[in-house]
């Protein structure tokens, strides 16, 4: 069969029977989250163009090559019309809700989690989407490197609790604004001396940001970039005690890490620390998380200085790598009973009990089809029901019924009357502790 037109390319569907992936990294990651005291925020997925610009920053491939811009039409005013952009990443967003809500007013630390979808206009291949999903931290009001500890730690937990082994620690200082300069100087010497070779966007780049031509997908300019001078040899005196620290508090808390000194990030607000979890199990898109310190970006958005810092892991290359290391996710909700029926009366009987179990929490189901008994037993053992129960006249009549366990066969009475949901829940909760058991 075909549609009338099939999912951007890019993008991805999931469908019933894999949800349960989903779930099982999203109620792991907002449980972790809040075991350390981030909360849940959200906001839109779009914002006015100008904040990405200001803040992703607009030298960046993010910026320059990957937007998905859309202007409204023309308000009827002869206004120009509002530019929005589909959130490229969640860092932006949180911050400018932060300040626009007064949350950077109340007590800090400041922590929130988010879990989002991002949208950038990257060439798909396995592990980069053009809508992907985020689930990402941020913490405005600490300058100190336990932050930096806190945050690293957070993610470092939530990797442990799915089970991913295999994912390495990589962290850098990129200074702040003041090591900055001197670095920049150094790097516009270096590349300078190979400006031929440079790619346009990065020729741009040389004169207004060096630093992003060490994050360049060319081939060519990343050649370059390898003989680069690092930052680490230009930090000032203040990031380099920063930096230590949080080495130090890193080891205290057991946490491996390597230091990269190649690692600048992608996004330009970040100053001082900034680190990555990268896998090797998954292909080139092994970068399962990422994140760092942005201390200007909070007064650069209009609210009053204040350091902050955070990650964000990508959903899609979580799942990825906890499929391919084999990790168990937490599997859908079996159906506890199916009660199957025949006839009009019993069809009405079968809704008035399935409601009643629902509404004690059970999953029960019954047929909407108007199928006959065995396509019902049909379905019932496609959905692995724990219980079935047929109802028909006589069963009606006898005000009980069967209770048939569709794994063993094994049948029990059960009162169609006051006590069906004690007696139906008794069953289930010894089938549970039977299947522990074994
Ligand atoms: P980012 O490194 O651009 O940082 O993205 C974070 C993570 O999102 C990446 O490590 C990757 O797992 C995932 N990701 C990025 N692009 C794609 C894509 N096209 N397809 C699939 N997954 C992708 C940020 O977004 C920062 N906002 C992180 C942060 C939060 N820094 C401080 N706070």
């Amino acid at each position: 069969m075909s549609v009338i037109t099939n999912r951007p390319k890019g993008t991805q569907d999931v469908l019933p029977s894999e949800v349960y992936k989903w779930q099982t990294v999203e109620r792991c990651a907002a449980e972790t989250a809040e075991c350390f005291g981030f909360k849940e925020m959200r906001f839109p997925t779009f914002e006015n163009t100008a904040l990405f610009k200001r803040s992703v920053g607009d030298t960046t491939d993010v910026v320059q090559k990957e937007m998905y811009s859309v202007a409204a039409k023309s308000p009827a005013n002869g206004k120009d019309p509002d530019d929005f952009t589909l959130r490229p990443e969640g860092t932006a967003g949180a911050a400018r809700a932060a300040i626009e809500n007064g949350l950077l007013k109340e007590a800090l630390p400041q922590k929130v989690y988010y879990m989002i979808s991002c949208f950038r206009h990257e060439k798909p291949q396995a592990g980069r989407l053009r809508e992907f999903h985020q689930f990402g931290a941020e913490m405005y009001g600490s300058a100190d490197a336990s932050a930096d500890a806190e945050v690293i730690s957070l993610a470092k937990s939530l990797l442990d609790r799915l089970g991913l082994e295999n994912v390495e620690l990589f962290i850098n200082s990129i200074g702040c604004p003041k090591c900055r300069a001197e670095y920049h100087k150094a790097l516009k010497e270096y590349f300078s001396e190979r400006k031929d070779e440079l790619c346009p966007t990065c020729l741009e780049r040389l004169e207004r940001n060096p630093m992003r031509i060490l994050d360049c997908k060319s081939p060519i300019c990343q050649g370059i970039a390898k003989g680069a001078p690092v930052i680490l040899d230009f930090l000032c005196e203040e990031c380099s005690a920063h930096f230590e620290k949080l080495k130090t508090l890193l080891d205290d808390m057991g946490i491996k890490f390597s230091v990269d000194p190649k690692i600048v990030r992608g996004l330009d607000y970040y100053t001082k620390t900034v680190f990555e979890f990268i896998t090797n199990d998954i292909g080139a898109q092994g970068t399962v998380c990422g994140g760092g310190r942005y201390d200007g970006l909070i007064e650069q958005l209009g609210g009053d200085p204040l350091p902050a810092l955070g990650f964000a892991m990508g959903l899609e290359r979580i799942i990825m790598t906890m499929e391919n290391a084999g990790v168990e996710f937490v599997p859908a909700r079996k159906c506890d009973l199916y009660i199957a029926s025949m006839g009009e009366a019993a069809q009405r009987k079968a809704a008035v009990l399935t409601n009643i179990l629902r509404a004690e929490g059970f999953y029960v189901e019954a047929d909407t089809m108007g199928r006959g008994i065995k396509p019902q037993m049909k379905y019932a053992n496609k959905i692995g029901a724990t219980f079935t129960i047929v109802l028909g006249d006589n069963e009606l009549e006898a005000g009980k019924a069967k209770l048939k366990n569709m794994e063993t066969g094994e049948q029990v009475d059960i009162s169609l009357g006051d006590s069906f949901i004690d007696e139906f829940s008794n069953n289930l909760i010894a089938e549970m502790f039977k299947a522990e058991e074994g």
